[in-house]
Formats: structure tokens, C-alpha cells, sequence
């Protein structure tokens, strides 16, 4: 490997949240395994392009061109055979920003949005947050341990509640499934014959392994792009949380002018010009290293896989088909969720994320993020299996 993924690099003292255990009430011992960001550098292409723009000295206010959006499309088309036009496109600071202000565009108070849970937690809180009501279809763990859509539940559930919008997780987190066409095909016909908008946060299509390919969903089925408002963003691949920048497709003008109604009512104006550089060079640069990556990612899965398959049926890990998140299930150890987050943080001495954030039925689970140097995941393996050898 050209790229150095397994140099552990001090995080500390940058700012970081992901290794400041004590501003969150944690033990400060404790491996921090939990917000999805990686310990990894971003590609040295990215660092440079920062470093030579820091240099010029003035950071005013900025906006993207021609060429940004020559560098979006050739990415999307290369990797998720994927042909994105400029007028789709809408800059935000990020998913999670765009997730709220698609529910504010699409639907109005009190409507109901639906998600699948357990999923990323912020879903269920931008309906909250927004006076929307939540309506949850719960995923169901099937023959080969793997999240499936339960779609009768989710048409059902779609049809009593006179649901509006569908936030879609695509690659699932926490669960790690990358969705098949076919899965999205049903999800997405069940939307169409319901009038639902879907919102697809698709902030994890890059990490996918084992020769699976991301399908994004309003490319599923020509009908989708009418229906459909597309999360993107080079912060997962490319590791650039912090720099804030995400690109947000509606092919659907009708959808389009809603959300760019939305973002003006939120005051909102020009991107920050290093989430614009850092976007450029790493989609026109970043692909050997993205390649390594992928790599290096998948052997530490495999890894966890191995070192933890002893730990069955206490403990069992469910394999990640794409993300870099390991959803753990810790029920065969019978704890309620207290005694489970006291004994991961305080025996294991871990910092992950509780399951039952993610929707109620992540109850006795527990995420843990798997992009760091390979010897922190031999030693937070080494942690939990003694931790579970002392529980007798
Ligand atoms: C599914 C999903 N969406 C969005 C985000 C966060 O996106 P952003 O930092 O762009 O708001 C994450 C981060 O963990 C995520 O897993």
C-alpha cells in the first residue's frame, strides 16, 4: 500500500469531538469507537490543495464553478454510473442539514415521515424537530443475520399514517446493508403509488466491499428522479466532516424550488471555500487512495470478524456489506441497556454508540466504528473479549 493507514496520528487537542472523552461524561481511558468519522489523514491531494489555498491568504466569500461540477458529475458517473445535471444541484453544510430542510420543504407540520429503524438517529429527530410525526417501520434480521425492509409493514404503515416523506439510509447505518436494486425498486414503487417524497441520504455510497455496487435510488427506476431528493457528500469517503460540504441533488423542478425556498427562509448563502476545494480535490484526485482505503477497511472488518467470532452468542457482529460501522449485538449477554453502556465504557473501557438511540429496536446493540489503524481494533478486540471472559 502507497497510503499509511495503519500510523496512529494524536488527535488530541485539535478540536476533535470523536477523542474528548470528558467533555461527554466518558472515563477518560476509554478507546473512542463511536461518531462516524475516520483516524485516518485525508489523501494527501486533498491536504495539498488545503495547504496551497491556505497560503493565498483570503478566505472571502466564494462559490463554486463550471469545474466543480465537471469534477461531481464525472465522480458520479464513474462510480455510481450515475449522470447528474448542474440545475439538480444545491450546496449545503452537510447531510444532516440538508435531511431537516428537505422535511421543512416537503412536507408540512404534522405530517407523518417514515423511517426504518434503528437508523442514524438524526432522522428520527429532524421529524421531531420539525413538528412532524414520526412513523417508524422497524427492519427485521433475517435467515442470514442481515437487515431486511419488511415492505408490507412499510406500505402499511405508509397508508394508515398518511405518510408525506420516506428518509431512506442507503448504505444503511448502522446496519451496513447496501440496499439491492431490487430492494429499492419495492421501496420506491410503494412510495410512487402513495404520493411519498423520498429523502435518500446516501452519504455512504463509496464504502462498500466485497464487490457490491451502490445503486443510488432515483436512478433506480426512471420515476424515482421525480420522487426523490439525493444526499451526497465527500465527508465519509474522503474523511472531511469538519469541512462541512455537501451536494444535494433534485432532478424534480417542482422539489428543487421548494428546497432552494427553504434554504433562502434559513438565511443561508455561499458554501466555505475549503469544503469546496477539499470536494474538488478529492473527487478529481482521491480514487488510488480511495481504492486503499476500501481495502484496509475491509481486512479491518475481517479482523473484528474473527478476533470477536468466539465472543458468539453472547456477542455477535453483524458483517457491514458497506459503511465502516460494525453493528454489534450484545443480547445474548441479557444487560438492560444501563448495565450494557456501563459495562462497555467502564469494564471494556470502549466508547461506542448505544443502540438504542437508533430507534428502540437497537436496544442491546451497539455501533462501533471500524476506520482506525488496525492495532486500536486488535486492542479494543482484546478490551471486550476480556470484559466478556470476566462476565463469566
Ligand atoms: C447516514 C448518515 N447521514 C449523515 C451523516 C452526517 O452527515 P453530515 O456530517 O454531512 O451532516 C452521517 C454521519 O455519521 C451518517 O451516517
Amino acid at each position: 500500500m502507497k497510503h499509511d493507514f495503519d500510523r496512529i496520528i494524536d488527535r488530541k487537542n485539535t478540536l476533535c469531538i470523536k477523542h474528548d472523552p470528558a467533555a461527554r461524561g466518558m472515563p477518560a481511558d476509554v478507546l473512542p469507537l463511536w461518531v462516524a468519522d475516520m483516524d485516518f489523514a485525508a489523501p494527501p491531494c486533498v491536504v495539498d490543495a488545503l495547504v496551497e489555498r491556505s497560503r493565498h491568504g483570503i478566505f472571502g466569500y466564494s462559490n463554486i464553478n463550471g469545474e466543480y461540477f465537471d469534477i461531481l458529475r464525472d465522480w458520479f458517473l464513474r462510480r455510481h454510473g450515475w449522470r447528474v445535471e448542474r440545475e439538480w444541484l444545491l450546496l449545503t453544510p452537510g447531510v444532516v442539514n440538508a435531511v431537516y430542510l428537505a422535511v421543512r420543504a416537503l412536507t408540512a407540520p404534522g405530517d407523518g415521515v417514515i423511517v426504518m429503524q434503528p437508523v442514524y438517529y438524526p432522522f428520527a429527530a429532524s421529524v421531531r424537530d420539525t413538528g412532524r410525526k414520526l412513523v417508524v417501520s422497524e427492519l427485521a434480521i433475517g435467515a442470514d443475520g442481515r437487515y431486511e425492509a419488511d415492505m408490507a409493514d412499510f406500505e402499511a404503515k405508509i397508508a394508515e399514517n398518511g405518510v408525506k416523506a420516506f428518509i431512506l439510509c442507503s448504505p444503511h447505518n448502522p446496519g451496513g446493508r447496501v440496499w439491492t436494486r431490487g430492494e429499492l425498486k419495492r421501496m420506491g414503487d410503494i412510495c410512487l403509488r402513495h404520493g411519498v417524497t423520498v429523502i435518500a441520504d446516501e452519504i455512504h455510497q463509496d464504502i462498500v466491499f466485497g464487490g457490491r455496487r451502490h445503486a443510488v435510488f432515483a436512478d433506480v427506476d426512471p420515476a424515482f428522479a421525480s420522487i426523490a431528493v439525493t444526499c451526497t457528500a465527500p465527508s465519509k469517503t474522503f474523511n472531511l466532516a469538519g469541512l462541512q460540504l455537501s451536494n444535494i441533488f433534485a432532478a424534480d423542478g417542482g422539489l428543487r424550488r421548494r428546497l432552494e425556498a427553504e434554504c433562502r427562509s434559513a438565511g443561508m448563502s455561499q458554501p466555505g471555500v475549503m469544503g469546496i476545494v477539499s470536494c474538488m480535490a478529492a473527487y478529481a484526485g482521491g480514487e488510488e487512495w480511495l481504492a486503499e482505503l476500501l481495502a484496509y477497511l475491509d481486512g479491518n472488518i475481517s479482523f473484528l470478524e474473527g478476533a470477536l467470532g468466539k465472543l458468539a452468542p453472547r456477542v455477535r457482529l453483524m458483517r457491514p456489506e458497506g459503511t465502516y460501522l460494525a453493528w454489534l449485538d450484545f443480547r445474548g449477554l441479557g444487560m438492560s441497556a444501563g448495565q450494557l453502556d456501563s459495562f462497555v465504557a467502564n469494564r471494556a473501557k470502549l466508547w461506542l454508540n448505544s443502540g438504542y438511540t437508533f430507534g428502540e429496536s437497537g436496544t442491546g446493540f451497539m455501533r462501533l466504528n471500524a476506520a482506525c489503524p488496525r492495532s486500536i481494533l486488535e486492542e479494543a478486540a482484546d478490551r471486550l473479549c476480556a470484559a466478556v471472559a470476566e462476565q463469566g
